[in-house]
């Protein structure tokens, strides 16, 4: 079935799990009484499968996904009914279902449509998980020269209002609102603040800089997601002998930055050439990010042998 097109790609996809089972697409719907629709308390993740040059097909860290599904359930204090194996195998389910050799997986869990109220402490926990296929989220443009972001209006939330350890639906209102802010303003990303005024990170990525050599990110105990990419990152930098400092840091220090990229499981590691209108180093992708983004594409995409622990094989058809 196509839905539409998003940055050129089809989104096709026949299939969805859905409370347990495979249902074709269009019978994977929800009552416009939903709980979750009205107040957002439900939680969800994003994974990518790719093929390896050999043509094998993984899925990138679904373990470590799914974990972090539970952890965001477990700090909603909402019980999904479910085994963290049951849905890695359900992932797996769906991308074969649609004969998926690459893919965007998107698990959801969420409040069903029984009662309104706010407690809704007997509703129904209901998952599903679909997957689609997905390029380049920032673009194959913006992959290979860099994108321009925008220091963004609003701030990333409280730590103690949000919590940004979760992948939590209502809370990325946040992030569409300073997402829709930039684009609107001709920028492809925001970059968002925390309430002190420190670089926290964007709205599905998270930020790296590299400052004559070193990698420097925000520290996962501030108000960030604990990207799984962002942790992948620091593992290559460590596995490249590149110094990481895990700091908070303003956004004048962004602004003098040798080197700025992102990363997230839809944005991958996407170079950043200009932040509020000035240029990063010479404006073009450095060193330090072409470095840890070929490494980062060997593992996924290419024959590089490194961190197999990362990859969740399967077949396809
Ligand atoms: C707010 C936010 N920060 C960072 C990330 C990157 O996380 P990951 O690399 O696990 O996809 C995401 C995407 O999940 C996100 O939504």
């Amino acid at each position: 079935m196509e839905r539409e097109k998003e940055d050129g790609v089809s989104l096709k996809a026949e299939t969805v799990w859905m409370d347990g089972e495979l249902r074709p697409w269009s019978e994977a719907t929800v009552h416009v009484m939903t709980h979750t629709l009205h107040y957002g308390y439900g939680v969800f993740e994003g994974i990518r499968a790719y093929q390896r040059a050999d043509g094998q097909s993984h899925v990138f860290r679904l373990g470590d996904h799914i974990r972090r599904l539970f952890e965001s359930a477990h700090i909603l204090g909402l019980e999904i009914p479910y085994g963290p194996g049951d849905l890695e195998q359900a992932c797996v389910a769906t991308l074969q279902a649609n004969k998926f050799a690459t893919g965007y997986l998107r698990p959801i869990v969420f409040l069903g449509s029984e009662a309104l109220g706010l407690g809704a402490l007997s509703n129904r926990v209901h998952t599903a998980i679909a997957a689609w296929q997905w390029g380049a989220y920032l673009g194959e443009e913006g992959m290979k020269a860099g994108i321009r972001c925008k220091i963004s209006s609003f701030n990333r939330l409280h730590v103690n209002v949000n919590m940004s350890k979760g992948k939590i639906c209502g809370q990325y209102v946040n992030s569409v609102i300073a997402k829709r802010e930039a684009l609107k303003a001709g920028y492809d990303e925001a970059i968002m603040l925390d309430t002190q005024g420190y670089v926290a990170e964007c709205t599905g990525e998270n930020l790296f800089m590299v400052k004559q050599g070193r990698l420097i990110t925000a520290p996962y105990g501030s108000s960030i997601l604990g990207g799984i990419t962002r942790d992948s990152v620091l593992s290559l930098a460590r596995d490249l002998d590149v110094a990481v400092e895990e700091r908070l840091f303003t956004r004048d220090e962004l602004y003098v930055a040798d080197e700025v990229f992102l990363c997230g499981t839809a944005a991958e590691v996407t170079p950043v050439r200009e932040v509020d209108d000035r240029r990063i180093g010479p404006g073009r992708p450095g060193e330090v990010t072409r470095m840890i983004s070929k490494a980062f594409f060997d593992t996924l995409t290419g024959n590089g042998a490194a961190h197999p622990e990362w990859r969740h094989t399967y077949q396809v058809g």
